[in-house]
């Protein structure tokens, strides 16, 4: 396998973010989005994924990774790890046989969330881990109280350390027990539960988290040798096992990206068919999609859907939740949807604390929205998007100013556009195919 150019960047001290700190998307009124796009790997299944790799004594070869920012980044964290990658195209094989360290560098940990995921892994495989402790961000202080105190549950010993989260297995290997989390965490329960498969006995994983994610990460692990049900249900069991070994795996399609892409093509009156999909992409999101206006048409035997729009678009109110309930990742693209529904909508965000950070910047753009308290918003529609310069707070929220662009007179432009290369493969490209002009200007 040859690995391409791009893992000589992954071996550089600066993560690939630097190349797109100041780049900025210049973007015209779309007349309709259409045509059909490839719907690229779960960034939110790919992640913890890749991070699995640390328990397996073996080489874990997966398929349909995401090019993204924070693939890359997690890619660099596990070499420094001396993790062997080898990567072409979107296949990735993973070879954890060697590890020779157990702590991971600040400069790549701290920008990156998930990073906080390899805790429970190394410390299962290992007993022993040091993980920078991941700063907060844009959507609030994202503790991670929870993912600490599962492990410990399980023998643990974890202290702070000069901003480091520092782990040791005083009995050599964890021990399996009951754990209940007062709170639903996507990210604690796939601490918890990837520490499970290698710890001794038998852990129940209650309020668990019931992500699609999740249940791709637990199919991944079982075709290692790992002993998980319940996953999809807000109960897992896992019966710890000596040790894991090689696995081929392929990741579910993005339902973020595709959900993304299904509202942007509502919002300009297109019509657009999303490729690499499987049947149940959007889960119960599809009815919000149908409520909004939206007409779907699986071809379940292409692993393919068309969205139609059907010209006008309701104003439905929504209240994020865990699975399945509304997704919080789709809150700002659908709050500039609900901007061009006739009538008010309301908006609760009841995952993160501070996950209004696009009102702003539509407002700029001429969106009518009223932020009530830090959980709910209220958007009067119709509202008339005239363009701006405006700028990208997270990754979602980056899509939604997309969005916006799209709708409104003129010519927009959005700087800190590593927000969404974070999570959205080929943006330019992908726009660009469904008849969108669009450009990127900057660094790269
Ligand atoms: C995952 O983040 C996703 N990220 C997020 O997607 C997603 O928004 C979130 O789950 C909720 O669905 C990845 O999978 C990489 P949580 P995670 O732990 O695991 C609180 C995107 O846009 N909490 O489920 O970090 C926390 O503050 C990203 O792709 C604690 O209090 O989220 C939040 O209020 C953004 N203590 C709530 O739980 C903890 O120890 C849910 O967070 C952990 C979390």
């Amino acid at each position: 396998m040859v690995p391409p150019i791009w893992i000589e960047h992954t071996t550089s001290p600066l993560p690939r973010k630097d190349l797109f700190v100041h780049s900025k998307l210049i973007i015209e009124k779309s007349d309709g989005l259409f045509g059909n796009i490839d719907i690229d790997g779960s960034k939110n299944a790919a992640l913890p994924i890749l991070v699995s790799s640390i328990l397996c004594c073996g080489t874990l070869s997966l398929k349909n990774v995401p090019d993204l920012l924070d693939v890359h980044n997690i890619v660099n964290l596990l070499q420094e790890l001396n993790i062997k990658v080898n990567k072409n195209e979107k296949s990735f094989q993973l070879d954890a046989t060697n590890i020779s360290s157990f702590t991971s560098s600040y400069e790549l940990a701290s920008k990156l969330r998930a990073s906080v995921l390899v805790l429970g892994p190394l410390l299962a495989r290992f007993g022993k881990a040091k993980v920078p402790l991941p700063g907060g961000c844009s959507l609030g202080m994202r503790p991670v109280d929870l993912h600490i105190k599962s492990l410990s549950q399980m023998g643990a010993k974890i202290f702070m350390e000069h901003g480091y989260i520092v782990g040791e297995v005083p009995s050599e290997r964890l021990i399996g027990t009951d754990i209940t989390f007062e709170i639903v965490s996507v990210g604690a329960t796939q601490n918890a539960l990837m520490a499970a498969t290698l710890a001794k006995g038998h852990t129940k994983i209650i309020n668990a988290a019931k992500e699609p994610e999740i249940v791709d990460l637990c199919h991944c692990l079982r075709k290692a040798g790992a002993k998980i049900v319940g996953d999809g249900t807000s109960v897992i069991e896992i019966e710890g096992v000596e040790k894991l070994h090689s696995a081929e795996h392929t990741i579910i399609p993005d339902r973020i990206e595709a959900a993304s892409y299904a509202i942007a093509t509502l919002a300009t009156n297109g019509s657009i068919i999303l490729n690499n999909i499987t049947p149940n992409v959007f889960g119960t999101f599809k009815d919000y999609l149908e409520k909004a206006g939206a007409k779907l048409t699986f071809f379940d035997e292409k692993n393919s859907v068309e969205i139609r729009s059907t010209k006008n678009i309701n104003s439905i109110d929504v209240k994020t939740a865990p699975y399945p309930d509304f997704p919080t990742d789709i809150q700002a693209p659908w709050m500039v949807l609900m901007c061009l529904a006739v009538g008010k909508s309301i908006i609760e965000e009841t995952i993160f604390e501070n996950r209004f950070t696009h009102v702003p910047e539509l407002t700029k753009m001429g969106a009518n929205i009223k932020v009530l308290s830090n959980h709910e918003a209220l958007v009067h529609g119709i509202s008339k998007f005239t363009s701006a310069q405006v700028k990208a707070t997270d990754l979602r929220a980056g899509f939604a100013l997309i969005i916006a662009a799209l709708v409104a007179d003129g010519i927009s432009e959005i700087s800190h556009t590593y927000h969404i290369d974070r999570g959205y493969v080929d943006v330019v490209g992908k726009l660009t195919k469904l008849g969108v002009n669009i450009t990127k200007k900057g660094a790269i």
